[in-house]
């Protein structure tokens, strides 16, 4: 099963393990993307089935991941995909942005995993995978939720990956750099070494076939990024604003329109 197969690099990792032979569930909240490349499988020869779910909300993900082992058999592999990165300004902080951010990123992963990972440990044999980002490695300005989600999520995978691979369960966790999908389109910082969804996804699925515990590419970003994680706060910051110019974010709240403090 992969969730957010609806675009991106889901959309290509469903159609390569559908072509490497698998049957592969497609989840995602777009239906009508879902029944075209669920369409595109079939003519191939795959077999296919498509339930829809919003990743936030644990009852869809959860009656959808039944709903695709009913049509499917008992689900082997998940491929937690699906992921949301909302750009904002620290100047016009929303914790409605952060929440929503973990709801998909995080919340909504570990709803997968609680629903196909019972049957794992049943069967002793399963490969959970987490979609998560080279991003997590250091806070972002400008996607600060989003780099604090995909740590959040990088560590939970690694912490379930020690516990679960001595009962014939892998885990591994994704971590590419920039993808060319509609989530990087037109957003306002540069994307070096940026890949197609394409070669992503060969690279991903390679690395499944091995059940590697870290798939994360490419090699030039995987380095500065290593390199960056043991920078000190004072210099990391100053590099981050360089790198990451302030975006044209929506103006931040004008203090002076804020009531008085009330008199005690
Ligand atoms: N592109 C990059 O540079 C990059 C880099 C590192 C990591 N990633 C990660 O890769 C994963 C895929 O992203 P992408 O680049 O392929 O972006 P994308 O083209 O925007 O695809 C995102 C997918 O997630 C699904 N999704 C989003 N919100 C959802 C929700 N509430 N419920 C169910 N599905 C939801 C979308 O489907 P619906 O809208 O149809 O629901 C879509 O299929 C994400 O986890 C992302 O964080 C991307």
């Amino acid at each position: 099963v992969v969730t957010g197969a609806s675009s991106g690099i889901g959309r290509e990792l469903a159609r390569q393990l559908a072509a490497s032979g698998l049957a592969v569930g497609l989840t995602a909240r777009r239906a009508d993307r879902l029944d075209e490349l669920a369409e595109t499988i079939r003519r191939d020869g795959g077999r296919v089935a498509v339930a829809t779910a919003d990743a936030a909300d644990p009852v869809a993900t959860r009656d959808a991941l039944q709903s695709l082992a009913q049509a499917l058999g008992p689900i082997d592999v998940l491929v937690a995909n699906a992921g949301v990165a909302i750009n904002a300004s620290a100047l016009a902080f929303d914790p409605g942005a952060v929440r929503r951010t973990f709801e998909v990123n995080l919340l909504g992963v570990s709803e997968a995993i609680a629903a196909v990972l019972p049957g794992m440990l049943e069967r002793g044999r399963g490969h959970l995978v987490g979609v998560s980002s080279l991003a997590g490695y250091r806070g972002l300005p400008g996607s600060a939720a989003y780099a604090a989600s995909k740590a959040a999520l990088s560590s939970l995978l690694e912490g379930l990956r020690i516990e679960l691979e001595p009962r014939g369960i892998a885990v591994t966790t994704v971590e590419p750099g920039f993808v060319a999908t509609a989530m990087t389109a037109g957003a306002p910082f540069p994307k070096p070494w940026q890949w197609s969804p394409e070669r992503a996804a060969r690279y991903i699925v390679r690395g499944l076939e091995r059940e590697r515990r870290l798939v994360r590419f490419p090699w030039p970003l995987v380095a500065i990024q290593r390199l960056v994680s043991v920078l000190p706060p004072g210099i990391y910051d100053r590099l981050a604003r360089r790198i990451v110019p302030v975006p044209p974010f929506p103006d931040p709240p004008r203090h002076e329109t804020l009531s008085p403090p009330p008199v005690q």
